[in-house]
């Protein structure tokens, strides 16, 4: 399973990029107003960014929701950068649009994915990658992780090659359930990133060796 980092701040990117773990990146309106971003322009400048210090997909998503002003804008979006996926909301609108743009080659996340049904469809229209969002369906009292569970065996059986990105991770254990799920890709927050590095044993240990060292070479 690969590893994306969810957010729009080009130093949390740098950062996780230099630890070799991340091969992507999946940014949202949300994440972007978060950074202080609030017109096209500025969401264009922090992407661009972004692509200089990242060589792997990064999902930028339109704010349109009718039909035709999703397409124009994604189309516009897909040629900021050839390393662009283009996220389309799960949605009637979206469909239309995925189905669309994925034919004219622009390569498309289907977003906002809540069930195995909406991911039938989205591959059907021509998604590259679909996300449910795992965090948001335990938010609401839904088990998050068996519809990705059930999303990875049902493209598997019917050969779908659409990948499978589980969204709205917001811990760990996230990580480990859709590694075991078989999804292809998890896309974590920075935070997140850091709680799967950090273990308090890793710490103590290399504590205690350093220490151990420091009192053999004073004798
Ligand atoms: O990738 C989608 C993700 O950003 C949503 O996460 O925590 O806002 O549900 P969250």
């Amino acid at each position: 399973m690969r590893i994306f980092l969810d957010t729009a701040n080009a130093d949390e990117i740098r950062q996780a990029t230099k630890l070799g773990v991340i091969s992507g990146v999946t940014t949202n309106p949300s994440l972007a107003s978060k950074e202080g971003i609030g017109t096209l322009k500025g969401y264009r400048d922090a992407v661009l960014e972004i692509t200089d210090v990242v060589d792997g997909p990064i999902s930028v998503e339109v704010v349109s929701v009718e039909a035709e002003a999703m397409i124009e804008e994604g189309w516009g979006i897909s040629q900021w950068h050839p390393n662009i996926v283009v996220k389309m909301p799960s949605t009637r609108a979206g469909f239309e649009a995925i189905a669309q743009l994925s034919a004219d080659g622009v390569k498309i996340n289907q977003t906002l994915c809540f069930s195995v049904n909406q991911a039938l469809l989205g591959a059907q229209a021509g998604s590259a990658y679909v996300s449910p969002f795992v965090g948001r369906l335990d938010d609401v009292g839904q088990d998050g992780m068996s519809v990705v569970r059930d999303i990875v065996s049902v493209y598997r059986k019917h050969d779908i090659t659409t990948e499978v990105l589980a969204a709205s991770i917001r811990n760990p254990l996230h990580c480990i359930a859709a590694a075991n799920a078989g999804a292809h890709i998890a896309t974590v927050p920075f935070k997140v990133l850091t709680q799967m590095i950090d273990h308090p044993l890793t710490t103590a240990g290399l504590a205690r060796f350093t220490q151990d060292w420091e009192s053999a070479t004073r004798q």
